[in-house]
């Protein structure tokens, strides 16, 4: 994709947006590290975490058929990913408010921390496309159960096990059942697993109507949420929002800093007021 030409500064970002009807906002965790959670690829990211744990590939912890065969490995840090009390960001705020003003055609959020609800950001205009913790699935019945009934497990660093399989998986004195049978994961999305559908249904007719994208606290660097950057017609301004430059892709303006400042500043000029406690002590 070509910059397209005469869009470069931040005034022309607020005039992008103040014309736009559906906007796709696309989020990452660089969103959340203000609320204290890590995000995955920074110095003092998740990944750098976990390789001083002594994990040399710490994508392992969220791969599919590593989970099948020692549930365990995920079950030891997935603490350190539990969703945050009912708090959210200054960014967030802003996505709310695109929301309230009908131009939020939809927010495309690769985090699991369920902060946009926090935040009031409707259900329909958010795609959780790597899954959340809101709920959870037995990997041998698929019975489904409330996220939160697995948090105290998680805080122990214990397997939660399904309701029903449980006795069967207890009385297994000679352990002939796989390493998951009848343990519960959260619905994130591990490598080696689909997108939910409703990701699918969605942006094959989003990116047909979206007449603005903005790219949030996100590296861009897994498939195929990154792509969206390129299904978007090559005609469609794209705003970036990080902290770090991202050296592969092309937008049409690069405002680099901590969301949450862009955020509040982007309000200021728009003339909006952000319905945040931080709003007015940056
Ligand atoms: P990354 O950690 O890859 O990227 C986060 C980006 O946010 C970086 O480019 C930071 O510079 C930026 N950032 C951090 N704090 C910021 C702040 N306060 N303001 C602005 N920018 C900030 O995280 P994601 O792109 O979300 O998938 O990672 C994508 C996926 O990789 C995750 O959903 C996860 C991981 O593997 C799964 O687990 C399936």
């Amino acid at each position: 994709r070509d910059k397209l030409q005469d869009i470069n500064t931040i005034e022309d970002t607020v005039r992008l947006i103040r014309e736009a009807k559906n906007i796709i906002v696309l989020t990452g965790a660089g969103i959340s590290t203000s609320l204290g959670i890590p995000d995955f690829r920074s110095d003092k990211g998740l990944y750098a975490q976990l390789q001083e744990l002594g994990i040399s590939d710490p994508t392992d912890v969220f791969d599919l058929e590593i989970f099948q065969d020692d549930p365990q490995i995920f079950y030891n840090i997935a603490h350190m990913v539990l969703p945050p009390g009912d708090v959210y960001t200054p960014l967030h705020s802003f996505i709310k408010k695109l929301s309230e003003e009908g131009k939020l055609l939809r927010n495309y959020t690769q985090n699991i921390d369920l902060v946009e609800s926090n935040a009031g950001i409707p259900d329909d205009k958010v795609i959780r496309c790597h899954g959340s913790f809101a709920t959870a699935t037995c990997q041998s019945c698929d019975f489904q159960v409330d996220g939160h009934e697995l948090y105290p497990a998680i805080r122990e660093k214990s397997i939660p096990l399904c309701p029903h399989c449980k006795d069967e998986r207890e009385k297994d004195d000679d352990a002939l059942f796989p390493a998951s049978f009848g343990v519960l994961k959260p619905d994130i999305v591990f490598f080696h697993e689909s997108l939910p559908k409703r990701f699918d249904t969605s942006i094959v007719e989003d990116v047909k109507k979206c007449d603005l994208l903005i790219a949030i606290g996100t590296s861009l660097q897994v498939a195929p949420v990154s792509k969206i950057v390129v299904q978007v017609p090559a005609s469609v301004p794209q705003i970036l929002i990080n902290r770090d430059p991202i050296l592969d892709c092309e937008f049409d303006v690069n405002l680099l800093g901590l969301c949450d400042d862009v955020a509040v500043l982007l309000s200021e000029k728009l003339g909006w007021t952000l319905n945040h406690e931080k709003f007015n002590s940056i």
